[in-house]
Protein backbone atom coordinates (compact mmCIF):
# COMPACT_ATOMS: atom_id res chain seq x y z
CA UNK A 1 0.00 0.00 0.00
CA UNK A 2 1.18 3.43 -0.66
CA UNK A 3 0.14 6.70 1.28
CA UNK A 4 0.75 10.29 -0.19
CA UNK A 5 -0.11 12.94 2.55
CA UNK A 6 -0.53 16.27 1.52
CA UNK A 7 -0.30 18.97 4.06
CA UNK A 8 1.32 22.34 4.47
CA UNK A 9 3.02 20.92 8.00
CA UNK A 10 5.02 18.15 6.89
CA UNK A 11 7.57 18.24 10.20
CA UNK A 12 4.38 17.38 12.25
CA UNK A 13 4.18 14.11 10.86
CA UNK A 14 7.94 13.03 11.43
CA UNK A 15 7.60 11.67 14.52
CA UNK A 16 4.06 9.75 14.13
CA UNK A 17 5.77 7.51 11.09
CA UNK A 18 9.70 7.70 12.51
CA UNK A 19 8.61 5.14 15.44
CA UNK A 20 7.45 1.85 16.35
CA UNK A 21 5.21 0.19 14.41
CA UNK A 22 4.60 2.76 11.62
CA UNK A 23 8.63 2.88 11.03
CA UNK A 24 8.55 -1.01 11.58
CA UNK A 25 5.87 -1.36 8.47
CA UNK A 26 7.63 1.08 6.13
CA UNK A 27 11.07 -0.36 6.49
CA UNK A 28 9.51 -3.99 5.86
CA UNK A 29 7.89 -2.40 2.65
CA UNK A 30 4.66 -2.69 3.35
CA UNK A 31 3.78 0.71 3.03
CA UNK A 32 5.19 3.37 1.76
CA UNK A 33 4.34 6.78 3.14
CA UNK A 34 5.61 9.64 0.93
CA UNK A 35 4.42 13.50 2.99
CA UNK A 36 4.16 16.13 0.40
CA UNK A 37 5.15 19.48 1.09
CA UNK A 38 1.99 21.35 -0.84
CA UNK A 39 4.00 24.80 -0.36
CA UNK A 40 6.18 23.05 -3.46
CA UNK A 41 3.31 23.40 -5.81
CA UNK A 42 2.80 27.14 -5.06
CA UNK A 43 3.51 29.16 -7.92
CA UNK A 44 3.69 33.00 -7.01
CA UNK A 45 6.66 34.12 -5.26
CA UNK A 46 5.71 34.43 -1.64
CA UNK A 47 4.97 30.61 -2.20
CA UNK A 48 1.65 31.13 -0.54
CA UNK A 49 -1.10 27.99 -0.48
CA UNK A 50 -3.87 30.61 1.51
CA UNK A 51 -6.05 33.17 0.66
CA UNK A 52 -8.85 35.69 2.06
CA UNK A 53 -12.35 34.27 1.75
CA UNK A 54 -14.51 35.46 -1.44
CA UNK A 55 -17.52 37.64 0.43
CA UNK A 56 -15.24 38.03 3.78
CA UNK A 57 -15.59 36.61 7.37
CA UNK A 58 -12.52 35.18 9.12
CA UNK A 59 -9.35 32.84 8.84
CA UNK A 60 -8.17 31.97 5.48
CA UNK A 61 -8.95 29.41 3.04
CA UNK A 62 -6.75 26.91 1.34
CA UNK A 63 -6.10 27.89 -2.69
CA UNK A 64 -7.23 25.16 -5.23
CA UNK A 65 -4.34 26.17 -7.53
CA UNK A 66 -1.35 24.07 -5.51
CA UNK A 67 -3.48 21.75 -4.21
CA UNK A 68 -4.85 20.83 -7.51
CA UNK A 69 -1.16 20.72 -9.37
CA UNK A 70 -0.15 18.25 -6.33
CA UNK A 71 -2.69 16.06 -6.74
CA UNK A 72 -2.13 16.09 -10.52
CA UNK A 73 0.95 15.49 -10.33
CA UNK A 74 0.98 12.65 -7.94
CA UNK A 75 -2.05 10.79 -10.14
CA UNK A 76 0.97 10.75 -13.41
CA UNK A 77 2.86 8.11 -11.28
CA UNK A 78 -0.07 5.73 -10.18
CA UNK A 79 -3.61 5.63 -9.69
CA UNK A 80 -5.48 6.17 -6.50
CA UNK A 81 -8.30 4.12 -4.84
CA UNK A 82 -9.33 7.45 -2.85
CA UNK A 83 -8.43 10.86 -2.41
CA UNK A 84 -9.46 11.70 0.95
CA UNK A 85 -9.76 14.54 2.60
CA UNK A 86 -9.28 15.05 6.94
CA UNK A 87 -12.25 17.13 7.98
CA UNK A 88 -14.33 17.28 10.94
CA UNK A 89 -17.43 17.47 8.83
CA UNK A 90 -16.53 13.91 6.86
CA UNK A 91 -17.57 10.62 7.95
CA UNK A 92 -16.75 9.45 11.36
CA UNK A 93 -14.08 7.17 11.20
CA UNK A 94 -14.88 3.79 12.42
CA UNK A 95 -12.92 -0.28 12.86
CA UNK A 96 -14.94 -1.04 9.41
CA UNK A 97 -13.82 1.67 7.50
CA UNK A 98 -9.93 1.24 9.14
CA UNK A 99 -10.95 -2.71 7.76
CA UNK A 100 -11.65 -1.17 4.40
CA UNK A 101 -8.96 1.28 3.62
CA UNK A 102 -6.12 -1.07 5.25
CA UNK A 103 -7.70 -3.31 1.42
CA UNK A 104 -6.37 -0.20 -0.82
CA UNK A 105 -3.69 -0.23 -3.32
CA UNK A 106 -3.00 4.04 -3.50
CA UNK A 107 -4.66 6.53 -1.48
CA UNK A 108 -3.95 10.31 -1.01
CA UNK A 109 -4.47 11.86 2.23
CA UNK A 110 -5.16 15.52 2.46
CA UNK A 111 -4.95 17.44 5.72
CA UNK A 112 -7.02 20.53 5.71
CA UNK A 113 -5.91 24.02 7.59
CA UNK A 114 -7.10 27.53 8.69
CA UNK A 115 -10.69 27.92 7.47
CA UNK A 116 -10.36 24.60 5.13
CA UNK A 117 -10.13 24.59 1.53
CA UNK A 118 -11.85 25.97 -1.23
CA UNK A 119 -14.90 24.01 -1.94
CA UNK A 120 -13.90 23.27 -5.94
CA UNK A 121 -10.99 20.80 -4.25
CA UNK A 122 -13.58 18.78 -2.88
CA UNK A 123 -15.97 18.95 -5.56
CA UNK A 124 -13.51 17.91 -7.84
CA UNK A 125 -10.86 15.92 -6.64
CA UNK A 126 -11.92 14.48 -2.98
CA UNK A 127 -13.94 11.26 -3.14
CA UNK A 128 -14.01 10.75 0.52
CA UNK A 129 -14.09 13.27 3.15
CA UNK A 130 -12.74 11.58 6.99
CA UNK A 131 -13.60 12.86 10.34
CA UNK A 132 -12.18 11.41 13.54
CA UNK A 133 -14.19 12.39 16.05
CA UNK A 134 -16.94 15.43 16.93
CA UNK A 135 -14.46 18.38 17.54
CA UNK A 136 -12.64 20.69 15.67
CA UNK A 137 -8.38 20.23 15.63
CA UNK A 138 -6.38 23.28 14.19
CA UNK A 139 -5.27 20.97 11.33
CA UNK A 140 -5.67 17.84 9.77
CA UNK A 141 -2.40 16.07 10.69
CA UNK A 142 -3.13 14.67 13.77
CA UNK A 143 -6.04 13.64 12.02
CA UNK A 144 -4.31 11.86 9.15
CA UNK A 145 -1.58 10.28 11.15
CA UNK A 146 -4.54 8.68 13.49
CA UNK A 147 -6.09 7.45 10.29
CA UNK A 148 -3.27 5.82 8.90
CA UNK A 149 -2.26 4.43 11.88
CA UNK A 150 -5.86 2.63 11.79
CA UNK A 151 -4.94 1.69 8.17
CA UNK A 152 -1.47 0.09 8.59
CA UNK A 153 -1.58 -2.02 11.51
CA UNK A 154 -4.28 -3.79 9.62
CA UNK A 155 -2.03 -4.87 6.72
CA UNK A 156 -1.10 -8.30 7.10
CA UNK A 157 2.40 -8.46 8.69
CA UNK A 158 2.42 -5.18 10.28
CA UNK A 159 1.75 -6.65 13.47
CA UNK A 160 4.09 -9.69 14.04
CA UNK A 161 1.17 -11.61 16.08
CA UNK A 162 -1.01 -11.31 13.14
CA UNK A 163 -3.93 -12.40 15.16
CA UNK A 164 -3.66 -9.36 17.63
CA UNK A 165 -4.99 -6.72 15.41
CA UNK A 166 -8.02 -8.68 14.76
CA UNK A 167 -7.95 -9.23 18.57
CA UNK A 168 -8.65 -5.50 19.10
CA UNK A 169 -11.45 -3.59 20.77
CA UNK A 170 -13.85 -2.58 18.07
CA UNK A 171 -13.21 -5.75 16.09
CA UNK A 172 -16.82 -8.12 16.11
CA UNK A 173 -18.08 -4.78 17.77
CA UNK A 174 -16.78 -5.90 21.10
CA UNK A 175 -14.43 -4.09 23.83
CA UNK A 176 -10.85 -6.03 24.19
CA UNK A 177 -10.99 -8.31 27.57
CA UNK A 178 -8.58 -7.24 30.76
CA UNK A 179 -5.03 -7.98 30.28
CA UNK A 180 -2.20 -8.54 32.46
CA UNK A 181 0.96 -9.52 33.07
CA UNK A 182 3.61 -10.33 35.63
CA UNK A 183 3.83 -10.51 38.40
CA UNK A 184 0.88 -12.72 39.35
CA UNK A 185 0.28 -10.89 42.46
CA UNK A 186 0.88 -7.27 43.13
CA UNK A 187 0.36 -5.43 46.82
CA UNK A 188 -2.31 -8.21 47.40
CA UNK A 189 -3.97 -7.44 43.73
CA UNK A 190 -4.82 -10.82 42.28
CA UNK A 191 -4.66 -11.63 38.72
CA UNK A 192 -7.93 -13.99 37.76
CA UNK A 193 -6.83 -17.65 38.28
CA UNK A 194 -7.65 -18.99 34.62
CA UNK A 195 -5.41 -16.78 32.82
CA UNK A 196 -2.88 -18.75 35.44
CA UNK A 197 -4.54 -21.75 34.59
CA UNK A 198 -3.01 -23.07 31.16
CA UNK A 199 -6.27 -24.10 30.45
CA UNK A 200 -6.88 -22.47 26.64
CA UNK A 201 -10.51 -23.12 26.33
CA UNK A 202 -11.30 -21.92 29.94
CA UNK A 203 -9.31 -18.70 29.09
CA UNK A 204 -11.28 -18.46 25.51
CA UNK A 205 -14.52 -18.56 27.41
CA UNK A 206 -13.23 -16.26 30.29
CA UNK A 207 -11.98 -13.47 27.77
CA UNK A 208 -15.57 -13.87 25.69
CA UNK A 209 -17.75 -13.31 29.00
CA UNK A 210 -15.32 -10.82 30.18
CA UNK A 211 -15.57 -8.66 26.59
CA UNK A 212 -19.54 -9.05 26.71
CA UNK A 213 -19.60 -7.87 29.87
CA UNK A 214 -17.54 -4.74 29.45
CA UNK A 215 -19.00 -3.92 26.35
CA UNK A 216 -22.88 -4.14 27.99
CA UNK A 217 -21.50 -1.67 30.56
CA UNK A 218 -19.70 0.90 28.77
CA UNK A 219 -20.65 0.68 24.83
CA UNK A 220 -24.04 -0.97 24.98
CA UNK A 221 -24.91 0.59 21.69
CA UNK A 222 -22.52 -1.84 19.96
CA UNK A 223 -24.30 -5.01 21.30
CA UNK A 224 -27.49 -3.97 19.45
CA UNK A 225 -26.52 -5.73 16.12
CA UNK A 226 -25.60 -8.70 18.09
N1 LIG B 1 -9.45 18.59 10.92
C1 LIG B 1 -9.83 19.34 11.98
N2 LIG B 1 -10.58 18.65 12.83
C2 LIG B 1 -10.69 17.39 12.32
C3 LIG B 1 -11.35 16.21 12.74
N3 LIG B 1 -12.07 16.16 13.85
N4 LIG B 1 -11.23 15.12 11.96
C4 LIG B 1 -10.53 15.17 10.82
N5 LIG B 1 -9.88 16.24 10.37
C5 LIG B 1 -9.96 17.35 11.11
Amino acid sequence: MRIDIITVLPELLDSPFGHSILKRAQQKGLVEVNVVNLRDYADDKHKSVDDYPFGGGAGMVMKVEPIAACIEELKTQRSYDEVIYMSPDGELLDQPMANRLSTLGNIIVLCGHYKGVDERVREHFITKEISIGNYVLSGGELAAAVLCDSIIRLIPGVISDETSALSDSFQDNLLAPPVYTRPAEFRGWKVPEVLLSGHAANIDKWRLELALARTKERRPELLKDK
